[in-house]
């Protein structure tokens, strides 16, 4: 049974991350051994390079930025998920690539020719076998972030970088199959159902 790997994407307050525990358990119930972890981070080094590309007060420019998180996700490609799934493990990564065309293309304005030159150096023809888009509104993400926490060099973003963050997404969505688009705007009841209902695809897929 070959090992899966599932990304998971979004704007901001998308609600990704109330998903997250659901998919653990559900994978866990059916004993898939499963490593989860997240991007920018998932090594030590990673978490390093995540908090400078967070913090608020960073002033990075636009190819640095980029580069920084492709160097963070060279290892931990390198450290955490080819070995994860060389050893028969599923990985689950909180955001990969998509990220890097949603907001350094999208929302930033930097050309996805650049950022396909990175992907295709780092990723070695490493790609997701599952994508879950979680989608709603701009508005909608907005007003769930105001409401639960502080906000990261990204978050502080107006607006308008976040619509054309959610419009990258949803036309990578549109090109690519691994893609599946969660209408994250419903109760998390009925988004949880189109969760399992995916991931089982992925199971049968493989018996
Ligand atoms: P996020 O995944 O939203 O974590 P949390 O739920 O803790 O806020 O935060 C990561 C941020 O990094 C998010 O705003 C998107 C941004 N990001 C990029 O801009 N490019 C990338 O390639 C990646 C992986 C993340």
């Amino acid at each position: 049974m070959p090992p899966r790997f599932i990304t998971l994407e979004g704007i901001d307050g998308a609600g990704k991350s109330s998903h997250l525990d659901f998919i653990r358990q559900w994978l866990a119930e059916r004993g898939i051994e499963t490593v989860f972890t997240r991007e920018p981070g998932g090594t030590d080094l990673a978490e390093k390079l995540r908090a400078l590309l967070l913090a608020p007060d960073t002033d990075v420019s636009l190819e640095t930025e980029t580069l920084l998180l492709f160097a963070a996700r060279q290892d931990h490609i390198q450290r955490v998920i080819r070995p994860a799934l060389a050893a028969g493990r599923w990985v689950v990564s909180d955001r990969f690539t998509d990220a890097s065309f949603a907001y350094q293309g999208g929302g930033r304005g930097l050309a996805g020719e650049r950022i396909a030159v990175l992907a295709d150096w780092v990723q070695q023809g490493l790609e997701p076998d599952l994508t879950l888009l979680f989608d709603v509104p701009t508005d909608v993400a907005q007003e769930r972030m105001a409401a639960t926490r502080s906000l990261d060099r990204f978050e502080r973003e107006a607006r308008d970088f976040h619509e054309r963050v959610r419009e990258a997404y949803l036309a990578r969505a549109a090109q690519y199959p691994r893609f599946c688009v969660l209408d994250s705007s419903r109760a998390l009841e009925a988004v949880r159902a189109d969760i399992a209902a995916r991931l089982s695809g992925l199971l049968m897929e493989q018996r």
